[in-house]
């Protein structure tokens, strides 16, 4: 069982909308997923109640209520949305439960320098400085041809964790989210340019390099 989480201290970052593709992707690439809802605010399992009954299934956990006691033994994949504001003991504990973590990251000087804080204190936590769960960071809500995606772009080259994908600013998450469903689900004609972004995630995800 593989256990990818998405996570950063700072709120509206896109944890949930990763957190949600990534389990569609697995999904509907035919592995038994489940999502494991770490944050109260529970913006996974509300997706997850969207999602028509004939797409391909994903289970939802209520972790923030009881951890993972409830995950299927059956699962090949957890993907965990964290909850905001994970510091200290309590992050140590968070990630005590993944091999992979997924930071993103937004094109905004506030979240970049909150980020700076949140990878070093990640970087300190026993777990991954024992390289037993690997990180990588992902630049979201990008907008082409604006002064702070360069800031970002060079922010994330510099930062000393793998810098996976950057994945636009698009309806088609907003619109995927209301039903239910990821980006893969929607029509190429539709998602084809996010299809694309997010090619280099799913390849760092399928690839040993982002398990330890
Ligand atoms: N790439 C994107 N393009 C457009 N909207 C996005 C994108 N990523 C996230 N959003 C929107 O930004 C808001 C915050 O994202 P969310 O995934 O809920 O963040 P978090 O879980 O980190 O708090 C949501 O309204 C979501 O629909
Ligand atoms: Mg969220």
């Amino acid at each position: 069982m593989r256990h990818i989480m998405v996570l950063n201290a700072k709120g509206g970052c896109g944890k949930s909308t990763l957190a949600t593709n990534i389990a569609s992707y697995f999904a509907t690439e035919g592995a038994s997923v489940a999502l494991a809802d770490y944050d109260p605010q529970r913006s996974s399992l509300d997706w997850l109640k969207r999602r028509p009954a004939d797409r391909a299934e994903i289970v939802g956990v209520a972790a923030f209520e009881d951890g993972f006691r409830r995950v299927p033994r059956s699962a090949d994949i957890v993907v965990v949305d964290a909850p905001a504001r994970s510091h200290g003991k309590e992050l140590a504990e968070l990630v005590k439960h993944a091999e992979t973590l997924i930071v993103p990251v937004l094109p905004s000087t506030i979240d970049m320098q909150a980020t700076t804080t949140f990878i070093e204190e990640l970087k300190s936590v026993g777990k991954i400085q024992r390289k037993q769960a690997k990180i990588g960071t992902v630049a979201n809500r990008v907008r082409d041809n604006t002064l702070i995606w360069g800031d970002l772009d060079e922010y994330l080259t510099k930062v000393r964790v793998p810098y996976i994908a950057a994945l636009r600013e698009a309806q088609n998450y907003v619109r995927a989210y209301t039903r239910g469903l990821g980006i893969f689900e929607l029509p190429e004609y539709l998602a084809w340019p996010d299809w694309e972004e997010w090619e280099p995630l799913t390849a760092w995800l399928r690839s040993k390099r982002s398990q330890p």
